[in-house]
């Protein structure tokens, strides 16, 4: 699915693979190739700033470059804009919501405040300058696998349980604008090791069951290169005395220190190939490899040295 015709994107991924660090490469792509791109974050604080080296980010649209802008989303600063925007469509209408109902729903339903972020987000998506959309996409920096799957599911519970309404109207809409593999999708992040790699595999089980979203691509972050092919990584790590010498690294020679470097290398590398295809048999469709970042890993440098793989 190509990146270029996205709106709205939506990137999560287990915490600390790289989410935002993706999502700063993406938008230095399209935004390279012409596209209007806002980032939009949640929670109270973000990296996006000091990884394309500005200003910090606060919860105004700020541009942080050419074609490409930020913003940080809060939950209760959110809801209360929907709180306001809810109440004051009711007051002109009088129609839209029964009072007492509003006021229990919004107190009570903690998904509200996911839905206040990723509403938000999407309003973004909606927002026009000059008879044209204000932007071509909107990348949502989400909350990482098990949050970010609760969000998803927001809109979809709203669609059956709230009564029609401004709230209602826009999860539909939103909910819509989602299923639209051409213009939405989720990607999701992860690492070339077990655990993310697993949390990956149970992460797209959920999308495409579940919520039936579409998957705009899986991206493996932090990929080394590889110095061994396939026959040395096994040669390497399948001689049980010189991996248990390498794994210890005590009393070693010159030549032997570097041959535990290289043994040590190879299972490594043995463990990134392993879990690259776990993730392709398992997920398939479109995957992209980042390179592992020696230095520049958080740099504007390092930021745009990824967004050659978008
Ligand atoms: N390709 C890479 N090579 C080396 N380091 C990387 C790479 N990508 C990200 N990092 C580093 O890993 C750390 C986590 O990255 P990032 O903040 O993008 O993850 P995240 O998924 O957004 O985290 P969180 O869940 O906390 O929001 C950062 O220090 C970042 O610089
Ligand atoms: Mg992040």
């Amino acid at each position: 699915m190509t990146l270029d015709a996205q709106r709205f994107v939506f990137i999560t991924g287990k915490g600390g693979v790289g989410k935002t660090t993706v999502a700063a490469a993406m938008a230095t792509a399209l935004a390279a190739r012409g596209k209007r791109v806002l980032v939009a974050m949640c929670g109270a604080h973000e990296r996006l700033s000091s990884m394309l080296e500005r200003p910090a980010i606060g919860h105004e649209v700020v541009p942080l470059g050419e074609n490409l802008w930020g913003t940080l989303i809060d939950a209760s600063r959110a809801m209360q804009e929907y709180g306001e925007l809810v109440i004051k469509v009711r007051a002109i209408a009088r129609l839209v919501f029964e009072n007492r109902y509003t006021h229990g729903f919004f107190r009570a339903a903690p998904g509200l405040h996911d839905w206040a972020m990723l509403g938000k987000a999407w309003w973004h998506t909606t927002e026009v300058l000059g008879g044209r959309p204000r932007y071509d996409v909107v990348l949502f920096d989400a909350p990482s696998t098990g949050h970010g799957l609760d969000m998803l599911r927001v809109p979809k519970v709203i669609l059956e349980v709230v009564p029609p309404g401004i709230l209602r109207r826009d999860a539909e809409r939103a909910w819509e604008l989602f299923h639209d593999p051409a213009q939405s999708g989720v990607v999701v992040v992860s690492l070339p090791e077990d655990m993310p790699v697993t949390e990956s595999i149970e992460l797209v089980g959920a999308l495409r069951g579940e919520l039936g979203l579409p998957l705009q691509r899986l991206v493996v972050n932090a990929v080394l290169p590889a110095l061994f092919d396939e026959r040395e990584r096994i040669a390497l790590t399948s001689d049980a005395a010189l991996f248990e010498r390498a794994r210890r690294g005590r009393d070693l020679s010159p030549a032997e220190t570097a041959l535990a470097a290289g043994v040590r290398r190879a299972a490594r590398e043995q463990i990134q190939a392993r879990n690259i295809e776990r993730l392709r048999s398992a997920i398939g469709g479109e995957t992209t490899l980042l390179p592992f970042l020696f230095g520049t890993a958080g740099t504007a440098a390092g930021i745009r040295e990824l967004s050659r793989h978008f």
